[in-house]
């Protein structure tokens, strides 16, 4: 749930293009086949008609019924992108976050430095501007 939080409040990949086949009606927009659209799942993940009134609270209750029940669309939810061409590494970035984290929580606590600075920046990806300085403590 963690994790999933995470990816919901700074995907990485903060846009997803796509190339219609056809022209296709979206609501009240028809739009050519040719066009290309960008979706964002970042906008998608901060939209309140989404995930309500605390979109922007680190709420990692929110998926405990599961990612597809987190917000009102079951498609809320797509760091990792949708359909066919979805993201081929998602099972493996899932687990190897998993795994670094059920290595680090066991032996160490960790916080935020003072220093650090909420800064999220996109460049090629979404990242933090000044990078996360934190503290670890070993555990006894
Ligand atoms: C947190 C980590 C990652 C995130 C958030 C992420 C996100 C994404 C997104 C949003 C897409 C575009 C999906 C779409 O257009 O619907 C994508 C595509 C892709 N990703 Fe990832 N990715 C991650 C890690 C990885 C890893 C570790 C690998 C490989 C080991 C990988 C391999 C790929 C490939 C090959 C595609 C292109 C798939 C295609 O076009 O058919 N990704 N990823």
């Amino acid at each position: 749930m963690i994790i999933h939080e995470s990816l919901r409040l700074y995907p990485p990949a903060v846009f997803i293009v796509r190339k219609l086949k056809r022209t296709t009606r979206f609501g009240e927009l028809i739009i050519p086949s040719g066009i290309e659209i960008v979706l964002s799942p970042i906008a998608v993940h901060h939209d309140p008609g989404q995930w309500g009134n605390d979109v922007n609270l680190f709420k990692p209750e929110r998926f405990l019924q599961g990612p597809v029940n987190a917000a009102k669309s079951p498609m809320a939810f797509l760091p990792f992108g949708y359909g066919p061409r979805n993201c081929a590494g998602l099972n493996f970035a899932n687990l190897e976050a998993k795994l670094a984290l059920s290595m680090i929580l066991p032996r160490y606590a960790f916080m935020p430095s003072p220093s650090y600075r909420h800064a999220p920046i996109m460049r090629l990806t979404l990242g933090p501007q000044h990078g996360v300085p934190i503290i670890i403590n070993p555990l006894q």
